[in-house]
């Protein structure tokens, strides 16, 4: 029994441990846990994108921030949501260095609004790419990055939220195919790739 996975390409797998913080026990398949997540993502989103409430960049950019809308999007399936992780993975930095990593991020991401830096777009899309690098939880790390990208814009740009290639690229499928060779455009610098794909 328990929770068998299958996992799309560029996706990372759940550690033993990981699966057993599952808070809903009927849930036993990938289809359940999608649409349970999708579903709590939905009042993440209502908390945040929905909310007409004026955010300052040192809000949203901050250690607290990240976690609490990690929290909000897997907290009622993972009893790890909101929590960095403490096991490695094949994506992501060392277990020991999220919290300095991103806090590096977090100050050149504010470095580069306060000085405007790069555009609007490009700001939230290389944010996205290097908090989904750093890889701070077990999971959801992809699905968070695009919604603080979509927050930052919103919030702090007040500029429409991204489209990521608007169908539902989270099956594998061309719009997924074509979001992972952005994103292994973006390992290597160049984030036009990745800007496109998030406006198409
Ligand atoms: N080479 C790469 N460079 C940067 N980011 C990557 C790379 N490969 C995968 N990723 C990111 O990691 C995510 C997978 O991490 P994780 O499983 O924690 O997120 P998720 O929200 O569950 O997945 P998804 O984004 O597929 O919905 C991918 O969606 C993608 O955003
Ligand atoms: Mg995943």
């Amino acid at each position: 029994m328990g929770l068998t996975l299958v996992y799309e390409a560029g996706q990372t797998p759940l550690h033993d441990d990981e699966k057993n913080g599952i808070k809903i026990p009927a849930i036993t398949t990938r289809g359940e846990l999608d649409e349970h997540e999708q579903r709590n993502i939905e009042e993440a989103l209502r908390w945040t994108i929905e909310r007409r409430r004026a955010y300052k960049p040192e809000e949203i950019l901050s250690e607290g921030f990240i976690k609490k809308l990690h929290f909000r999007m897997f907290g009622n399936v993972w009893g790890w949501a909101g929590s960095f992780r403490n096991t490695n993975k094949n994506l992501g930095v060392d277990k020991y260095l999220i919290s300095t990593e991103l806090r590096m991020l977090l100050d050149d991401c504010k470095y580069w609004i306060a000085n405007q830096t790069f555009t609007d777009d490009e700001i939230a899309i290389r944010f996205k790419h290097r908090i989904v690098s750093i890889h701070c939880f077990a999971n959801g790390n992809g699905r968070h990055s695009r919604l603080m990208a979509d927050i930052l814009i919103e919030k702090i740009f007040k500029k429409e939220v991204f489209s990521w290639g608007s169908a539902n690229f989270v099956k594998a499928g061309d719009d997924r195919k074509a979001y992972l060779a952005a994103l292994h455009e973006a390992d290597r610098a160049n984030y036009k790739s990745l800007i496109k794909f998030a406006r198409s």
